[in-house]
């Protein structure tokens, strides 16, 4: 996407320019040209996300015009204009009237109380890039593509202004582009080697951006039999993909970053039924956005400490493959029995999380994963399951979810829960029974040391989403979260 900045809304030859209107009784009334585009009067209410498409007549240069509408005036902020926008992009009309290019007209939202140009900026770039995005490497015939806006002119407000936040927002909105393809793509393309590839061809593009990744026999002296054992039954050796970004102090804890980039789980030998396994791509999700994290963080030339830690297998079945009752000792020590294959993430996380914290020493571990069924239940796949064992941790994240248009919601973990890990034989089982979201992040938190500020999320739900179009992600596609959230999370934060 190329973007342009114009100060004369009319003069610009674009395919379509985009003027938005609050909810009133005339909303056009602002544009002095109104009269002359033939809209029908009180056919345009202004109301959040209404789009109507009119021929100029010559009203301006621009072919047609878009009035968008932006709802009640004194509740439109960047972000609700930024999402508006985003229906813009993903018009069908986009698409059959080709489109390419896209001019919007910033005047009336620039004047808003409390709007500040730079996050405008940002908002306009994320929600061009990212409602254009479609993952279609895979189809051949052209026609059965969709073809999405080139060229954005953003016309009016302080130029150097947007211009920054439209710098800002495209690395945002390109990095949360490359996570939703990682998860996207099938996973007989994207497997624990292509993935660590990916990360390593990724930080090359970024200066300063150090990738490392450690094969088996490195993971085997590791000590790290709980990661291991899930990869037995795979014919792709796991990798731990580890990516550093040194932007503040020499001796500044790092905020960590550890994804689970589980490239398919078939569950193991307790197999999934075929519905359940369908979708199974997406296990890498955790890991994907990790990744993608830390090369937006690079990009952005973040002036803090950064590591992000992935450990990458797949979950399948062989004659090596691990099984119920097999009991794994992990890299802290601590032994596991398996009570069921299918809870492998929890497993791979649990020897990540011990690497992270005893090579790294960070002032907060933050883990993303797809982790539970049980997650989607609860909150469903537009709010992701946080879980912390620091009050002041949790709140920030939940700001900087919310300072993107994210959501996340608190659950508790509560003691008398853990008890439910115990195991007859070993330290722990891996599976500890209902509520299942809570039970796996108190897996988790048995291999928390002492101090150590940690945060969970569960992002099973959101981080494909099937539903409608919404906020800034597309329908039937990755979401790319929690890139953004978290982007975001180690600017405020580190
Ligand atoms: N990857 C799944 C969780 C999942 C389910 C993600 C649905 C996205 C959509 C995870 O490895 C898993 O299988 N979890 C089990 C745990 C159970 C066996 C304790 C689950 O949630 O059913
Ligand atoms: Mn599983
Ligand atoms: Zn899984």
């Amino acid at each position: 996407m190329q973007f342009h900045y114009a100060s004369d809304a009319g003069k610009v030859a674009a395919d379509l320019l985009v003027l938005p209107v609050f909810e009133s009784d005339n909303p056009l009334k602002p544009y002095a040209f109104a009269d002359q585009l033939g809209a029908v009067k009180g056919d345009i209410k202004g109301k959040s996300g209404e789009i109507t498409i009119l021929p100029s007549r010559g009203a301006v240069a621009a072919a047609r015009v878009c009035v968008l509408g932006l709802g009640k005036q004194d509740k439109v902020q960047e972000r609700e204009f930024g999402e508006a926008l985003a229906g813009v992009f993903r018009h069908g009309s986009i698409h059959s009237l080709k489109l390419r290019h896209v001019a919007v007209d910033l005047g009336a939202v620039v004047k808003l109380k409390g709007i500040k140009t730079e996050t405008l900026g940002r908002w306009a770039a994320e929600a061009a890039i990212l409602a254009s995005y479609q993952f279609d490497v895979l189809i051949t015939k052209a026609d059965k593509k969709k073809e999405t806006a080139k060229e954005v002119t953003l016309v009016g407000g302080n130029k150097d202004k947007l211009q920054r936040g439209v710098a800002y927002g495209e690395v945002t909105a390109v990095y949360t582009a490359h996570c939703r393809d990682l998860v996207n793509e099938p996973s007989n393309r994207i497997n624990p080697a292509t993935l660590a590839k990916f990360a390593q061809d990724m930080a090359k593009a970024v200066p300063g951006l150090k990738c490392k990744v450690l094969h088996k026999p490195e993971i085997e002296k590791l000590k790290m039999g709980a990661f291991l054992g899930v990869n037995a039954g795979s014919d792709i050796p796991a990798h731990l993909i580890i990516l550093e970004w040194h932007g503040g102090k020499k001796d500044a804890a790092p905020i960590a970053y550890v994804g689970k980039g589980l490239c398919f789980d078939s569950g193991g030998y307790d197999i999934k039924p075929a519905a359940g396994m369908l979708g199974m791509k997406m296990d890498m999700a955790g890991g994907a956005a990790t990744i993608c994290t830390l090369g937006a963080i690079g990009k952005l030339k973040l002036k803090i400490n950064a590591v992000g830690v992935v450990p990458a297998t797949e979950n399948l079945i062989n004659g090596s493959a691990y099984h119920p009752g097999c009991v794994l000792t992990s890299m802290s020590g601590q032994t596991i029995e398996i009570g069921n294959t299918d809870a492998e993430g929890r497993l791979i996380l649990c020897d990540a999380l011990t690497y992270t914290q005893r090579e790294y020493k960070p002032k907060y571990i933050v883990d993303m994963a797809t982790l539970t069924g049980a997650q989607v239940v609860a909150l469903g796949n537009k709010v992701t399951g946080l879980m912390s064992n620091d009050d002041k941790l949790a709140e920030k994240l939940d700001a900087a979810f919310k300072a993107v248009g994210e959501h996340c919601w608190r659950l508790p973990l509560p003691e008398f829960y853990d008890k439910q890990l115990d195991s007859p034989i070993a330290d722990m089982v891996n599976i500890g029974g209902n509520p299942g979201t809570i039970t796996a992040a108190l897996f988790l938190q048995r291999f928390i040391e002492k101090g150590q500020k940690w945060a969970h999320l569960d992002i099973a739900g959101p981080a494909m989403h099937d539903g409608e179009a919404w906020g800034l992600w597309n329908s039937k596609s990755a979401t790319g979260t929690p890139v953004r959230p978290l982007v975001e999370f180690a600017e405020q934060n580190g």
